[in-house]
């Protein structure tokens, strides 16, 4: 097993500010490029050779990781003109393929982290015989992902991509974004249209009879595509709850990149990560965030849960807690952004303008 590919030609819409200038996969989480962490995993299983298709702000992925080579692997990009959706991405690179027809080849989804076994995955494909095995994990609530029911062997029944009526809600269990395919199968795919593999490929397949195998693994799982949820990641990863090969630097509660300047009585904690050349006020707290390269935190700031773009400002006593602001943008002294704020790229919030107190 040698081969995979990687997805990550989507257009990240739930994760904006961040992903106005930089595709979902390229958002440093843990101090690098979130694609690091997928890239180094793959390699660690024994994965060779990647694929990536890219769609999206697709110039941006070659300077940064080249032939691969710096990761011990050989990567190549495929570049669609339109976006061909899962199922036409993964058919648009079958040519660059050079497995033999019965081999398997991995598929990953461009925006997971997770703790998966990615050897147990491919032996259970190989075991079972399977056309396809596909990881699944179990959530509370499984609506906004594809739903997934198995038999007592983990043979897949059906599968209900985004389900919208409550009848359709039939499991807990869920696509969790890491498939395996036989070589062959990839190339029924149709070529040149856009394809859901969600939503046609899949229960396509199931219709035919085809056998799809589901192996649910309950280990470290997180889909990062919303701003809080990518938080949370790239706290796990500084934690060293979510595994990865590729944080740079030792696992614990903080994470302070080279070249940045955190005063001494400044508080990290939860997984904080501070970017390259990130500037850390006296007396700030930050907790659970991700301050990125060249970010400004003033005296007294307080910081949680959120993501501080590329050279943004906070100003001195401002309170941030659940948001995010974008690449470049100015939060003025004394504001407080709560929980789902998003300050655009560039914006300027003059100081003191926004406040929520308990008595208002
Ligand atoms: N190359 C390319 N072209 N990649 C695409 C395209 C495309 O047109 N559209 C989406 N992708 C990539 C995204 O970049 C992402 O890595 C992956 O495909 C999945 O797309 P998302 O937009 O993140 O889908 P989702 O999170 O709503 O749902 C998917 O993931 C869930 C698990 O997190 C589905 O696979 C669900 O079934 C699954 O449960
Ligand atoms: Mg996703």
């Amino acid at each position: 097993m040698t081969e995979a590919i990687l997805l990550v030609g989507g257009k990240g819409t739930r994760l904006r500010p961040l992903t106005v200038n930089t595709p979902k996969p390229m958002v440093p989480a843990a101090g690098v490029p979130f694609l690091t962490h997928q890239l180094a995993r793959a390699k660690a299983a024994g994965v060779e050779h990647i694929v990536l298709a890219t769609s999206y702000l697709a110039e941006v992925f070659e300077p940064y990781f080249g032939d691969g080579s710096a990761l011990g692997l050989h990567l190549e990009y495929v570049t669609e003109r339109d976006p061909l959706g899962t199922g036409g991405a993964i058919r648009n690179v079958a040519s660059r393929l050079r497995s033999d027809p019965d081999e398997p080849v991995l598929i990953f989804n461009g925006d997971i982290l997770t703790g998966l076994d990615i050897r147990a995955l491919v032996a259970t494909h190989r075991s079972s015989g399977a056309d396809v095995s596909l990881h699944l994990t179990r959530v509370t609530d499984p609506r906004a992902y594809g739903l997934v029911p198995t038999d007592s062997t983990g043979r897949v029944q059906a599968f209900l991509e985004k389900p919208t009526t409550p009848e359709e809600i039939v499991t807990d269990q869920i696509n969790a974004g890491a498939y395996v395919f036989r070589r062959s199968v990839i190339d029924t795919i149709p070529a040149d249209r856009p394809v859901s593999v969600e939503r046609e490929t899949f229960p396509g397949l199931l219709a035919a009879g085809a056998h799809l195998q589901g192996m649910v693994d309950s280990t470290y799982w997180l889909d990062l595509g919303t701003p809080a949820a990518f938080v949370r990641g790239s706290a796990d990863l500084v934690l060293g709850r979510a595994p990865s090969p590729a944080v740079p630097g030792r696992c614990g509660d903080r994470l302070v990149l080279p070249r940045a300047q955190v005063a001494p009585g400044a508080k990290l904690t939860g997984g904080t990560v501070i970017g390259e050349r990130a500037t850390i006020g006296e007396g700030a707290q930050l907790s659970g965030s991700a301050v990125l390269s060249g970010a400004v935190v003033e005296p007294h700031a307080v910081v949680t849960d959120s993501l501080i773009g590329e050279g943004a400002r906070i100003g001195a006593r401002a309170v941030i807690s659940g948001s995010v602001v974008g690449d470049g943008a100015t939060v003025g002294a004394d504001n407080e952004l709560l929980a789902g704020a998003r300050v655009w790229c560039n914006a300027i919030l003059p100081p003191g303008s926004l406040r929520f107190s308990p008595d208002q």
